[in-house]
């Protein structure tokens, strides 16, 4: 696994959590690649950062979606480092009331597209010979869950599970699989929830640091297990939540 400058693919993130962690690669001089359902905001995305960048269109959902933009990826930049599996959807719909098409664009999109991504990606690691890196933006949820995200929690958990058995094929060339699970962090897909008053207020009772966490929490969190230093971590979740799930008052 190589420390100077990777090719570092996040899907999801022309905005939130991702651009996050694309914001803070790009802070060490990683390559970037911004990889989106919306194209135009991933090439804005991409444009802002303060590094060699590119943005992609990509449906996580869509197998020869990701197939193509896999191949964009290399065609540019001739190989993959790091892959983040971040792009992800929460229709907040409460079970009772929800309908078998949204369940199975959940877990289309944030379980199958991971799935996708994370195979269709590692086959270029391996062949390049020099090792890997794959981050799983999972949730709480993997753990916990509520009537409106029953959907998001299948799909989490499932996300979950699939990191670890990527992570028991993948280590012996070199690819390591971790996942970090966020806790509240204030994007578009949160902002409806965390802007009612009595929600914040909440929050700062149940968050032990205080405050609400930002995407550059998450990006911080997966430099870190992107990095050389974290050669020997695979197969865990990194809970960054501020001490949310351990806070039972
Ligand atoms: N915001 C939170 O509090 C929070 C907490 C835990 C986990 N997460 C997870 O973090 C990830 C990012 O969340 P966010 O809050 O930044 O969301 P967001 O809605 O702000 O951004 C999601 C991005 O993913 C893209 N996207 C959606 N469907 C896609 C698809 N099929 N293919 C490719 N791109 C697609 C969207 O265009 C958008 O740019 C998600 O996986 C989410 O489940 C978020």
């Amino acid at each position: 696994m190589q420390s100077t400058a990777r090719v570092v693919v996040v899907t999801g993130a022309a905005r939130g959590i991702g651009y996050g962690i694309a914001e803070c690669f790009a802070a060490r001089k990683d390559r970037i690649v911004i990889a989106d359902l919306d194209l135009a905001a991933a090439e804005a995305a991409a444009a802002k950062l303060d590094t060699e960048a590119v943005g992609l269109a990509c449906n996580v959902a869509d197998r020869a979606s990701v197939q193509a933009m896999i191949e964009a990826v290399v065609a540019r930049f001739g190989r993959i480092d790091v892959l983040v599996n971040n792009a992800g959807i929460c229709p907040f719909i409460e079970v009772m009331k929800m309908s078998p098409e949204v369940w199975q664009k959940t877990l289309d999109v944030n379980l199958t597209g991971a799935f996708h991504c994370t195979q269709l990606a590692a086959e270029k690691m391996i062949a390049q010979g020099t090792g890997g890196r794959v981050v799983f933006i999972t949730s709480l949820a993997e753990n916990v869950t509520g009537p409106a995200q029953v959907d998001y929690g299948a799909s989490k958990a499932g996300m979950r599970m699939t990191m670890v058995g990527f992570a028991t094929a993948l280590g012996k060339h070199g690819i390591t699989c971790n996942a970090i699970a966020p806790g509240m962090i204030l994007t578009d897909m949160t902002r409806f929830h965390w802007e009612k008053p009595e929600n914040a207020a909440f929050l700062r009772t149940r968050v032990p640091v205080g405050r609400i966490g930002t995407p550059t929490d998450i990006g911080n969190a997966a430099v870190f297990l992107a990095s050389p230093e974290a050669a020997y971590i695979s197969g865990v979740t990194l809970r960054v939540d501020g001490g949310h799930q351990a806070c039972c008052v």
